[in-house]
């Protein structure tokens, strides 16, 4: 007795010895408590997070707080307040998608917090922590010495804990996210757009993004030293970065968590920040595979603007309707029918959206599409002109929906920072930012005026994907990043690594309109591109989009009609998906079902390495048969020589338990097609 006694006391003055910091101010960890989010003050009163997992540093503290334009910045002098704790779980559907259902269990803090001197402001930071990452955001409550905050910068550090590899794209860049990748050391990033992927020495898996940007600036990730980055925020051409009335949030700070390149692509972070469907019913969209008159204006054939070589007349269109009604595309893209082409539409552009040249009749195209079955996508090209394009939206819009159009692809073709609002003359024209503010702003005003027509969009040249497809389902895609248009300008202008880089990079935003499906391998002057053939095939289950092309000229198209069966048939709306093998930036194969049948599809695409992968076809029901269509690179294809368009074709009956051995060539891929028997 005397002895437990003796070794209590002893336990007790250990307690009593530790350093008071030792202890969090506030703590949250996720529902398995592998990972923590813990909170503290420093002397200065400086607010930090850090974040552990699994009990070891991640994230090791990390300061926040923001600089005021016109205020002292709310950085230093904070006490803590008070916290609240709560739990969420939520069963969601995704109206379209790589997956139908969705399930959302974290874990939330609270925690408030006020400066102690500089106007008594308030600042509140709501921290949601999930299995597989987590986000947090500022609150800014209403308060008397705060009606108009004017965000100079916002200071949100990430001092990452170990040392590691990153994949990025340089923020801040003339050609917006139209990069090709770096692969460096996390500590020789300088800033970068987001979303950004890092692997750290002991394997775990990070991509650090955001959430919900909703009338704010997008952030780049800016490194300090070493290896802590803050966020810098897209500059704006007014006083201040962002402008706010109190009370309001920021997007979130997100950070994925994973111990595989599979754990960041199946992982939903970003959709599950973002709050539910606000447009309501989006039936009237239905997910499809589409051609267009574009790559012919891509390639230098034809010409946006009016001329001899003009793409868009109502003849072509004709012909191309007649093409997609033939094999089974539901829609025809026609760029380049509206006046505002002429001169240098590059960057600032004075299109009409509403006018159409001599010699193209929207009406008659779209009553011909309409009696072939065929619909026509809408393109709305601004040249970054936002404040020319928000005086005609409605009236576009409303034209588009008079004629039974109910996608529009918007283009904002302008150097980075070259958006122009709020006039449009010299003199009271604000230049903007692609992922500033003013932007965020116009692109939900453009989705919601479109929801009302039944519109979808598919935005090139835009703010960044921060998952709010959730909200406004409408918002069916992007472009954000180098397409296929690049492979059109210069010998490999993607480079074989570039697609299997993508996959755990930009596709963590949200679904890209990379326009796969140019089959000829060709771009502008007989150039060569770094694919084969079965790596165009691929494409289509790399890279999720609910509208995929078939870029090429149909001409092209029929000259591989194996191919073109494929592509004809491939879902762009599933079930499932799951990365069943792949490491970034080296290839990745995916395994994924469609949403309307039993049919599963497998492929996927390869960096310059050739390699053979196992696809071992688990996910399929017990006790049925499936017959397998396999379309693999032919044993000498090989990107740079002139076989690149071997192909290797085979059918055969699989069941749940087969596997399938696949060689993927250099830049090559494959696909499969596995239908499934009664
Ligand atoms: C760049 C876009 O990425 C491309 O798809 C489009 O055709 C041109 N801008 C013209 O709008
Ligand atoms: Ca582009």
């Amino acid at each position: 007795m005397k002895q437990l006694m003796a070794r209590f006391l002893a336990v007790l003055a250990f307690c009593l010895a530790l350093p008071a910091f030792a202890a969090p101010l506030a703590s949250v960890s996720s529902p398995d408590n592998s990972l923590t989010v813990s909170f503290d003050i420093d002397s200065d009163g400086r607010i930090n997070y850090s974040v552990t997992r699994k009990g070891q540093p991640l994230i090791n503290p990390s300061k926040m707080g923001f600089l005021l334009q016109d205020s002292f910045a709310m950085v230093r002098g904070f006490g803590f307040v008070s916290q609240e704790a709560r739990s969420g779980e939520e069963n969601w559907e995704q109206p379209w998608g790589e997956r139908r259902y969705i399930r959302a269990q974290y874990n939330e803090l609270l925690v408030r917090f006020q400066q102690k001197e500089d106007f008594k402001r308030l600042m509140n930071v709501r921290v949601r922590v999930f299995n597989d990452g987590l986000g947090f955001r500022y609150e800014i409550p209403d308060q008397p010495n705060l009606k108009v905050m004017k965000i100079a910068e916002e200071l949100t550090e990430f001092a990452i804990a170990q040392p590691g590899t990153a994949w990025w794209i340089n923020g801040g860049e003339w050609n917006r996210e139209e990069q090709i990748y770096q692969k460096t050391p996390i500590d020789a990033v300088s800033t970068a757009y987001s979303p950004i992927t890092m692997r750290l020495n002991d394997g775990t898996h990070l991509s650090f993004h955001e959430a919900a940007i909703v009338d704010y600036s997008g952030y780049w990730f800016k490194r300090q030293d070493g290896q802590t980055f803050r966020t810098m925020l897209a500059p704006s051409g007014r006083d201040a970065k962002v402008i706010r009335e109190t009370p309001f949030w920021t997007p979130w700070r997100t950070i994925r968590i994973a111990d595989s390149a599979a754990g960041l692509v199946e992982n939903n972070l970003e959709l599950n920040l973002n709050e539910p469907n606000k447009i309501g019913d989006v039936s009237w969209f239905k997910p499809h595979k589409y051609i267009g008159i574009w790559w012919g204006m891509i390639t230098g054939k034809w010409t946006w603007a009016s001329g001899p070589n003009h793409g868009a007349t109502t003849e072509r269109a004709k012909q191309y309707i007649d093409f997609a009604a033939k094999y089974g595309f539901k829609s025809v893209l026609i760029e380049g029918w509206n006046k505002g082409w002429d001169g240098n539409w590059f960057g600032h552009g004075y299109y009409s959206f509403t006018e159409a040249y001599p010699d193209f009749y929207l009406k008659a195209v779209t009553d011909y599409a309409r009696k072939k079955g065929v619909r026509l996508i809408g393109h709305h090209e601004t040249g970054g002109n936002i404040a020319n394009y928000e005086a005609q939206l409605d009236d576009a819009m409303k034209l588009y929906a008079s004629v039974g159009v109910n996608a529009v692809k918007t283009g904002y073709v302008a150097d980075a920072g070259g958006l122009i609002a709020p006039g449009d003359k010299p003199g009271d024209m604000v230049m903007e930012w692609h992922d500033g503010q003013r932007s965020s702003v116009h692109h939900l005003k453009v989705v919601e005026t479109a929801a009302k027509y039944h519109i979808a969009i598919n935005a090139h040249e835009p703010v960044k994907d921060s998952g709010l497809r959730r909200t406004y389902p409408n918002w069916i895609g992007r472009e954000g990043a180098r397409g296929m248009e690049y492979n059109a300008w210069g010998q490999y202008a993607n480079s074989p690594d570039h697609e299997p880089t993508l996959v755990y990079t930009r596709m963590l935003a949200g679904p890209m309109d990379f326009t796969p499906g140019v089959l000829s391998l060709t771009g502008a002057n007989g150039v060569h591109m770094a694919s084969t053939l079965a790596k165009q095939l691929g494409l289509y289950l790399a890279l999720y989009s609910p509208i995929q092309m078939a870029a090429d000229f149909p001409e092209q198209l029929v000259k591989y009609p194996r191919e073109l069966d494929f592509i004809t048939k491939v879902p762009a709306d599933w079930s499932e998906s799951h990365l069943i093998a792949g490491e970034v930036g080296d290839y990745a194969v995916f395994a994924r079902k469609d949403r309307n049948s039993d049919n599963w599809y497998v492929g996927g695409v390869n960096d310059a390495d050739p390699r053979t992968v196992t696809a071992k076809l688990d996910f399929l029901d017990a006790g049925r048969t499936y017959t397998a269509t396999i379309y693999r690179d032919g044993p000498d294809a090989d990107y740079r020589t002139d076989k690149r368009h071997s192909i290797a074709y085979e059918t055969r009956k699989v069941k749940k338990g087969d596997v399938i051995d696949v060689r993927m060539a250099p830049a090559g891929g494959f696909a499969v097609r596995i239908a499934a028997g009664r």
